[in-house]
């Protein structure tokens, strides 16, 4: 069908290829089944053309739209914090559609590819359901449920019009110092392999063209969460440990532990993969023809496209003539340019031009563009299914699988005397720590803004207020920000834990909570009440002084909108299944400690969960 379709459009020369059969090509070989299509497009087209398939801008660095006519560019993305002015969702879908009409009008008429972070939820977008960070998914140990997640926030993309979101994270986070341990679903490359595999397959299904689906990422290849200390990026004078640095491991450790989810996604038939910031022994990820070419695409044999990360390419060594023309040769086929467009699509001529870059290369990029053009079903011209979603985004039903992943996510880690579930008897239940009544700290990073942010910033439900709703009739529930008013009390709730971050900036030696709620612990600790105590944070904590003042913890991780879920748990509801995806270490100087290490001697091994 999809053949006969794009003849429909008005491009000369097309041949009617069969259409895909029922039961047809899934996995890699899907992308293949498009060569007809894509051979008689590509036939076509100028240099300046396929260039522009191989350009994506983000739209805040647009100077004007109408480069995306200008330049026939191929794909447009939202970069964490890169919203239409309200950030509702009538102005995303508003938004989208106006940069599809430009594109429109281009001589071949080709649709844009639109990409978005959706890593925990559509959660740039005020009113999208917030699901767990992964390291949350990671302590589900159920990819039924991941599959489901996935399969939502597709929806949930689908609704504002956009086609591709660049999910999921299939790093494998080895030192919980790397700030971006939480995008990780475990330690353990298993599980890393087994639950990214769900996501694709959640995000895709067999046919990332059907309605309910968008095209999905695998990132960042490979070994992100493998850099050794010392190596991260220096910005603004600032010395980061571990984000965007070196992973110095050998290849068997490189296949072992860091690219287990990128065999297990290209087999689930992922269409796009994305190249790392970070270096493998001293070689940039966007620059490594091993990794891209002889890896990826002739070992591994993805027929897909890469799609490179935020700038990523300007940190090759050398100018930007030079990143340009050792990336692309290495085998990158799109550049998340994101800013300077006109440059790129400058520079990247004049190297086919002048036979830096061959046109074999090229062609080979933009085959691999178009064939996930058409498996996303782009070329259909009624291919926006944002009003069969639009009635779902943010529905009831989201949330409850967004609970439903929350309260599976919980982690028991400790309950003396069996001081959880909390009875539904009790007189009064004093809720402390500003963390407990704020949706954007349980959100954490890439929610609504690119390090997130503190506060009401989107819908849902706080952990307070979650716990509101859950006590009986005769529980009075008292909060203080700063821990004191306990006295009295029959149970203290204490809720505290990082603040949101991302990337580099949540690198971080210590691991301690910040001072605010340090505080809120040893004031609540002083009242002579029973405390139980919920940490929210994106990799385990060394908290010595929590575990002494608690009578009973939960490690909530960045649960999302959802606090109801954290409430299930305290209230034993649903009695805590949630096992640790990542190994509590005792000290900061015992990481990285990771499960299988000699001399493993951690507060709580991996895998670590009590019930009631
Ligand atoms: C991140 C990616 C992300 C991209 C687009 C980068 O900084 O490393 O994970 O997909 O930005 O927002
Ligand atoms: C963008 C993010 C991106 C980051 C990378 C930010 O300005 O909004 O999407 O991940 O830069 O440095």
């Amino acid at each position: 069908m999809r053949a006969l379709l794009l003849c429909g459009l008005a491009l000369a020369g097309c041949t009617a290829a069969p259409p895909p059969p029922a039961g047809g090509p899934t996995g890699q070989a899907l992308y293949r089944s498009f060569d007809p299509q894509v051979d008689a497009l590509l036939a076509q087209m100028t240099l300046a053309e396929k260039i522009g398939q191989m350009t994506q801008a983000d739209q805040e660095f647009l100077t004007d739209e109408a480069h995306i006519r200008t330049y026939a560019l191929g794909s447009i993305l939202n970069g964490g914090g890169s919203d239409p002015v309200t950030n509702s969702r009538e102005d995303w879908t508003a938004m989208v559609q106006r940069y599809q009409d430009l594109a429109s009008q281009t001589r071949l008429g080709i649709p844009l590819l639109y990409g978005v972070d959706a890593v925990h939820g559509h959660a740039n977008v005020v009113g999208a359901v917030v699901f767990p960070h992964n390291i949350g998914l990671g302590a589900t140990r159920n990819p039924d449920l991941v599959q489901e997640i996935a399969h939502v926030t597709a929806r949930e993309v689908r609704a504002t019009g956009i086609n591709w979101t660049f999910a999921p994270s299939v790093a494998v986070p080895r030192d919980d110092r790397w700030g971006r341990t939480y995008e990780g679903f475990a330690e353990d490359p298993a599980l890393v392999a087994s639950l990214g595999e769900a996501a694709v397959r959640g995000y895709q299904g067999d046919d990332p063209g059907a309605p309910d689906r968008v095209v999905a990422c695998a990132k960042h290849f490979a070994a992100d969460g493998g850099t050794t200390l010392g190596t991260g990026i220096t910005l603004d004078g600032v010395d980061y440990p571990f984000d965007r640095g070196d992973a110095r491991i050998s290849e068997a450790e490189l296949r072992e532990v860091h690219m287990q989810g990128y065999v297990t996604a290209i087999a689930a038939g992922v269409a796009t993969i994305m190249p790392s910031y970070s270096s493998w022994n001293g070689v940039k990820a966007s620059a490594s023809r091993r990794m891209l070419t002889e890896i990826i695409k002739e070992e591994l044999g993805f027929e897909g496209f890469l799609i490179s990360d935020f700038a990523a390419i300007d940190e090759i060594p050398g100018d930007y003539r030079s990143d340009i023309e050792t990336s692309i040769n290495a085998g990158m086929d799109m550049v998340m340019v994101p800013a300077r467009y006109e440059l790129f699509v400058r520079t990247l001529t004049e190297l086919v031009e002048d036979g830096s870059i061959p046109m074999s290369r090229i062609d080979d990029a933009v085959r691999r563009i178009l064939r996930v053009k058409f498996a996303a079903g782009l070329f259909e011209p009624d291919w926006s299914a944002e009003p069969l979603h639009v009635a779902a985004f943010g529905s009831e039903a989201h949330r409850a699988v967004a609970r439903q992943a929350v309260r599976e996510s919980v982690v028991l880690l400790h309950n003396r005397d069996g001081r959880l579930p909390l009875a539904a008897s009790l007189g009064r239940i004093h809720v402390v720590g500003a963390a407990a009544d704020d949706i954007g700290i349980q959100s954490g990073g890439w929610t609504i803004e690119w390090q997130g942010a503190t506060g009401a910033i989107t819908e849902g439900t706080t952990i307070l207020a979650g716990i509101r709703e859950a006590a009986g009739p005769g529980t009075e529930v008292t909060h203080s920000a700063d821990g004191s008013g306990a006295e009295g009390a029959d149970v203290i709730v204490a809720v505290v834990g990082e603040r949101p971050y991302a990337e580099m900036f949540g690198d971080d030696l210590a691991l301690r909570l910040p001072e605010e709620d340090a505080a809120v612990i040893a004031t609540a600790s002083g009242a002579g009440v029973p405390v139980v105590t919920v940490l929210l944070s994106g990799r385990p904590l060394v908290v010595p002084e929590v575990f002494e003042a608690s009578d009973a913890v939960l490690a909530a991780w960045l649960p999302g909108s959802e606090g109801g879920g954290v409430a299930d748990v305290l209230f034993g509801t649903f009695a805590p299944t949630g096992r640790l995806p990542f190994t509590w270490p005792r000290t900061v100087a015992q990481q990285p400690l990771n499960l299988g290490d000699a001399d493993y001697d951690p507060l709580f091994p991996y895998g670590f969960g009590l019930g009631y």
